[in-house]
């Protein structure tokens, strides 16, 4: 028996659409974080797992198995399962049962468990050695407040079966879990419920402001954060209000959740040019490599087309986060138009680019004096980012798994907005004095 205290490792894992990235921290020095390393099977090590499975030849594996071949690749596992509650993500769940997605994604997950066992064994040489080392899991969930109960429930059973499944001896993974442990911890009643008590699941909202929340850079005021993701593209508007003695007040306004993330940008491609592969539509879109003669021109057509819808759709969210958000700045509509046009506003995820995105979320703003400002996220210094990484460029990719690297009761402001109340507005005397930055005060 070991003489010192438990281990109490927890996992924030961003179960991406198109990567899966994770940070891990110990409780027992809570100052510190790490974003795992992944190791794949043949020496290779990734930060960015892709969130795939391949099905070929009567055998399942996963990114881990870099040996497995095939080209029965299925992408896009997150927005699959989703697929099956929200009609929002219905463009995903081309086929297959909502059993089936289920499986895939407790299979994924469960390998994506191993393997930050793994990362823990190396950083924490002793973890498992004590009967009490723990480590939790967090996720986050890809969804709005619609439908919010029913997905939390899915992702959190899913996740549970895959937590379950790892077998593990003196606290390190046996072995990755095959297709059929994942899928029965999933259906077998009597299956061992350690998941339970170990996984958890927070708004993926909340998660990205925490890294906020956290960063040096934050100063008072109004925000709109957006996360263009593969899946989903999140926008968020609300105010920072630092108070005396380091308190400080988030108010959310409006935030919203819609279905017009990157990878929407392929698959529409896909519908229209069906005979070609994903991963080379994906290419297109990311730097308009690939295809040729008549065939490239026809692919560019389509892709200007696929930007346009995308443009409409992110620049529609974005006029409904102003209107909706304006009365709830103040019950003056001058005064809050005003207010409005102090908004800063800052992005994360990796599919943020200038256009269809950027375009969209800047084309509200033609008509003001000065374009909104744009802030860049300042990573916090807990994150201890191997030698040779660069953060700045980084961060963006973690604030997700940064956020839910906290215990819940820890994660700052981690609510759905309609669970906060709408505070009074401001009384009018607030907007008469000029914005000014806590920092000058
Ligand atoms: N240079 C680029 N240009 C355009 N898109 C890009 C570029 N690089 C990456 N992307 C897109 O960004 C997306 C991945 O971003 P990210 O890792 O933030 O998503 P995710 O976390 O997997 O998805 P979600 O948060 O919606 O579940 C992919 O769809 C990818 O094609
Ligand atoms: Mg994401």
């Amino acid at each position: 028996m070991s003489s010192r205290l438990p281990y109490e490792v927890i996992a924030g894992l961003d179960f991406g659409t198109t990567f899966t990235k994770c940070i891990v921290r110990n409780l027992v020095n809570e100052a510190e974080c790490f974003p795992v390393l992944f190791e794949l099977k043949g020496g290779r090590s990734e930060y960015f797992v892709p969130s795939l499975i391949i099905k070929s030849q009567g055998r399942a594996g996963t990114p881990f198995d870099t040996e497995m071949r095939g080209d029965g690749y299925v992408h896009f596992l997150k927005m699959r399962l989703l697929g099956h509650m929200d009609p929002a993500a219905k463009p995903w769940n081309k086929s297959g049962s909502q059993e089936e997605a289920r499986s895939d994604v407790a299979f994924f997950l469960s390998h994506v468990i191993c393997g930050i066992y793994k990362f823990v064994a190396k950083k924490w040489t002793d973890f498992g050695i004590h009967p009490d080392d723990v480590l939790r899991v967090n996720i986050c969930i890809p969804v709005g407040d619609a439908n919010r109960a029913n997905v939390e429930n899915e992702f959190l059973a899913t996740l549970s079966a895959a937590y379950s499944s790892v077998k593990l001896i003196g606290g390190k993974p046996a072995a990755f879990p095959t297709y059929a442990e994942a899928s029965s911890s999933l259906n077998d009643p009597k299956a061992d419920k350690r998941g339970w008590d170990f996984c958890a699941s927070y708004p993926e909202t909340s998660s990205n402001l925490q890294a906020f929340l956290k960063s040096p850079a934050r100063r008072q005021g109004l925000y709109i954060m957006i996360d263009v993701g593969g899946g989903t593209l999140d926008v968020s508007i609300f105010r920072y209000t630092p108070m005396l003695q380091g308190d400080w007040k988030l108010t959310y306004l409006y935030s919203e959740v819609i279905c017009s993330g990157s990878s929407q940008i392929d698959m529409r491609l896909k519908e229209r040019i069906p005979e070609a592969d994903i991963t080379y539509l994906r290419a297109l879109k990311e730097s308009r490599a690939g295809f040729s003669g008549d065939q490239r021109q026809r692919a560019l057509a389509f892709l200007s087309e696929v930007e346009r819808e995308i443009y409409i759709e992110v620049a529609q969210a974005m006029g409904r986060t102003l209107e909706n958000s304006r009365s709830r700045i103040s019950p003056d509509a001058a005064l809050a138009v005003k207010d409005l046009r102090s908004v800063r506003f800052f992005f994360v995820g990796k599919g943020f680019v200038k256009y269809p995105y950027e375009e969209a979320v800047r084309f509200f703003h033609k008509t003001w004096p000065e374009s909104p400002q744009q802030v860049a996220l300042v990573p916090p210094s807990d994150i201890k980012w191997p030698i040779g990484l660069v953060p700045a460029n980084l961060f963006v990719r973690f604030t997700v798994a940064y956020g839910l690297s906290f215990l819940r009761e820890n994660l700052e402001g981690c609510k759905f907005p309609d669970q906060v109340k709408w505070q009074k507005p401001f009384p009018p005397e607030w907007y008469a004095k000029p914005a000014v930055d806590f920092e000058d005060t």
